[in-house]
């Protein structure tokens, strides 16, 4: 990006190239060898090391870090090394190379830049830390942040002490315990970043601020107030309950950690250090960071899958404007797609596009460019003009074989020839459908979960005949809408919601069995699932779930409870209708804070038991293609507990044979739905 001017040759390396201007400036352009973006590998941090002994010998006028990969600075520390560290001395060693560089960085007598345009994550931001300055590019592309709580540690180069210096602990402990990422303008809000300009003007920014080193201003006396040994425990206190609102210490111990230091040791700059490096450490080694780490790989494979095949139409077209046709269509448009929607009724349409103004103002708040734009993209349809031009068609219409079949008949001869045409349906057979298509090979599902801008997944349906090639667009379009796209076999209810739906039964029926909703809902909670399975049933509406369960429970042999079938004839239907198995206020559901249940344990083991087992079923059935694969679904589809590592990673974990003699059990006392199935032999 650099276009310095060179009067010296480069001294070039493995991965840092740097170039002496004639104001004897050092660029230190970082373009590590064999990698599409730059880490901070141990490589990485050994080179910048040796170049800085030599900078200490023959000292330049200042010094300016910047990358050489187009459009990222540098993605963080390289997780694969990080998580090879056997034990946690060895990764404390490792953490100490870490640290020595960025305190010789910290140290050199004379002035630092990071000049920052694109991802600037984790190890990235604690070397820009290290700087005098910071300074980054306006762009879009630009993203700045600590998220390492991700991975189930905190920042460990010295970044836990150096942002709280910069920014104040209220603002540094924030984006450290939430792990989000700042545009170059909230950084520059906070602190974090001292100046923000176009990209166009970031090198002469950078230059200004290395030959001028201007002096910096200090914190605010309202920051440093919140640092003090008196103020600390009241802020960390409440620091707690926030995080404990989404993260149980048992199951999440890093932000427990993170808290803990700063209240102990902020103020003491060399002891926090210090200490930064033994905690880190210390939660490298435990499950939660070593599955959460397995987390973000299945994450990287999914994405992975999503390059295969190059394929980006230049128009969507979607049919039904529901629920989920209507969110779908403003999610792709969103993501930048020219979206045409069609439905057999105007005022749906009409309800659609209203929907779609709430979607793109939460995404794009105030950015009225943006929001303009998005909707330019998102055109109604009602009479399905959109469809001879579309080069693929997502199908979101009424869940009833025979209504998607006559829809097929009528729209495939307006179809372009290689158009592909993808069904949102949750549980029909795909074979069911694409038998009304005089080309089936067209036909693949793209199963997207509900509410669609929340939900990480969507499931890619494979029927029998689905073309490969149509099944590799399918993914690839997944990922370039910003999803994470996971192939799986054409069968009753897919991967996620046969596994979910065993689990919702059970809490329905332990419901028809007088134990409160609110205890059912806790025990899953306390085992780590985002929301309990009655407050989820009721979300995504009891017809809903009985369509599914009804269909699973035709082709899976499962008996369905009566409690449901009673919510559906009297018309309780769950949040929408403002009644399910909880009344509803505002949208929330009203939970009674004192119901009680004299053995909650057995509740969640009954809950958990049904998922795990089919889980298990779902190996063995080939439904995805591994055990990877069946983890990366449950997590991504459902949200279940990710420092398990998912489902086949916990009873891994757990044990399988402790598990089955716990599922033997509860077939004792609670009948055959508790039957191991045979899937268990091949975990
Ligand atoms: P919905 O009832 O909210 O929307 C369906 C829309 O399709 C209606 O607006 C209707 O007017 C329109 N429609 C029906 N037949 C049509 C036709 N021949 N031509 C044009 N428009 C037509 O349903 P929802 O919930 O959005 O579901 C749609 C599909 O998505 C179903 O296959 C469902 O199984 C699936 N799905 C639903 C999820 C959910 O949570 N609601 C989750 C995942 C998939």
């Amino acid at each position: 990006m650099s276009t310095e001017t060179k009067t010296s040759s480069p001294r070039s390396n493995q991965h840092w190239h740097v170039v002496r201007d004639e104001k004897d400036i050092a660029w230190c352009h970082l373009d590590m060898a064999d990698n599409r973006v730059n880490l901070l590998s141990v490589a990485v941090i050994d080179e910048l090391d040796q170049l800085l002994d030599e900078f200490n010998q023959h000292k330049p006028q200042a010094i300016i870090i910047l990358s050489a990969k187009p459009d990222s600075f540098i993605f963080g520390a390289d997780i694969k090394e990080f998580t090879t560290q056997e034990n946690s001395q060895q990764a404390l060693d490792f953490l100490h190379r870490g640290h020595a560089l960025m305190n010789k960085l910290e140290a050199i007598s004379c002035p630092t830049v990071s000049m920052i345009h694109g991802i600037c994550f984790g190890g990235g931001t604690e070397l820009s830390l290290a700087c005098n300055y910071i300074i980054a590019s306006d762009d879009t592309k630009t993203k700045i942040g600590l998220p390492e709580i991700k991975l189930g540690i905190h920042p460990g180069y010295g970044g836990t002490v150096r942002s709280i210096e910069r920014c104040g602990p209220m603002a540094a402990m924030n984006i450290m315990l939430t792990g989000r990422a700042l545009t170059a303008r909230s950084a520059k809000k906070i602190g974090l970043i001292d100046e923000m300009v176009p990209l166009r003007q970031l090198k002469k920014a950078a230059q200004y601020y290395a030959l001028n080193a201007p002096a910096r201003k200090p914190l605010k006396w309202l920051p440093r107030l919140t640092n003090t040994a008196l103020i600390r425990p009241l802020i960390a206190s409440q620091m707690r309950k926030q995080v404990a609102l989404k993260a149980k210490p048992q199951h999440y111990p890093a932000p427990y950690k993170l808290i803990e230091l700063w209240q102990k040791y902020a103020g003491e700059r060399t002891l926090m250090l210090k200490q930064e490096a033994l905690s880190v450490a210390a939660l490298t080694t435990t499950p939660a960071a070593r599955n959460l780490v397995g987390v973000f790989f299945l994450q990287e494979r999914l994405k992975s899958l999503g390059k295969k095949t190059h394929f980006k139409p230049a128009h969507v077209h979607v049919i039904g404007g529901g629920i989920m046709g209507g969110d779908i269509a403003s999610w792709c448009a969103i993501q930048g797609y020219s979206v045409t929607v069609q439905d057999q009724s105007p005022e749906r349409l009409a309800q659609t596009f209203k929907r779609a103004q709430t979607s793109f103002k939460k995404k794009f708040k105030r950015n009225r460019r943006a929001i303009r734009d998005a909707n330019d993209r998102l055109l109604p349809d009602h009479r399905g003009v959109g469809i001879k031009n579309a080069d693929i068609i997502i199908e979101a219409i009424f869940e009833d074989v025979e209504v998607k079949r006559n829809l097929y008949r009528s729209i495939e001869p307006q179809m372009k020839a290689d158009a592909i045409l993808a069904t949102n349906t949750s549980s029909i057979k795909l074979e069911d459908l694409s038998s009304a298509l005089k080309n089936p090979g067209r036909l693949v599902g793209l199963h997207f979960f509900n509410p669609v801008a929340l939900m990480p997944l969507v499931e890619i349906i494979r029927g029998p005949q689905s073309g490969e090639h149509t099944v590799q667009q399918a993914l690839a379009f997944g990922r370039s809408i910003a999803k994470l796209p996971l192939p799986v076999k054409s069968s009753p209810g897919f991967l996620v919601n046969r596994i979910l739906m065993p689990y919702i039964l059970e809490a329905v029926t332990m419901v028809g069995e007088g134990i409160p909703p609110e205890v059912i809902d806790k025990a899953a909670t306390d085992f780590g699932m985002p929301m309990g399975p009655i407050e989820l049933a009721d979300t995504v509406g009891l017809d809903i779930c009985r369509s599914v369960a009804q269909i699973l429970a035709d082709a899976l042999d499962m008996a369905l409870p009566d409690t449901l079938e009673n919510m559906f004839t009297s018309n309780k239907l769950g949040k929408k209708s403002g009644e399910g198995f909880y009344q509803y206020n505002r949208g929330k559901p009203v939970k009674n804070k004192s119901a009680h249940y004299d053995r909650p344990q057995e509740v969640q083991d009954r809950l958990v038991m049904r998922l795990l087992n089919e889980a298990a079923a779902c190996l063995r059935e080939g439904i995805v293609d591994d055990k990877e694969m069946v983890n990366a679904g449950v997590i991504f589809g459902t949200g279940f507990a990710p420092f398990t590592g998912g489902p086949l990673q916990y009873i891994e974990s757990q044990g399988k044979d402790k598990l089955l003699q716990s599922l033997h059990t509860l077939e004792k006392k609670f009948g055959p739905s508790f039957e191991a199935n045979p899937g268990w032999e091949q975990l």
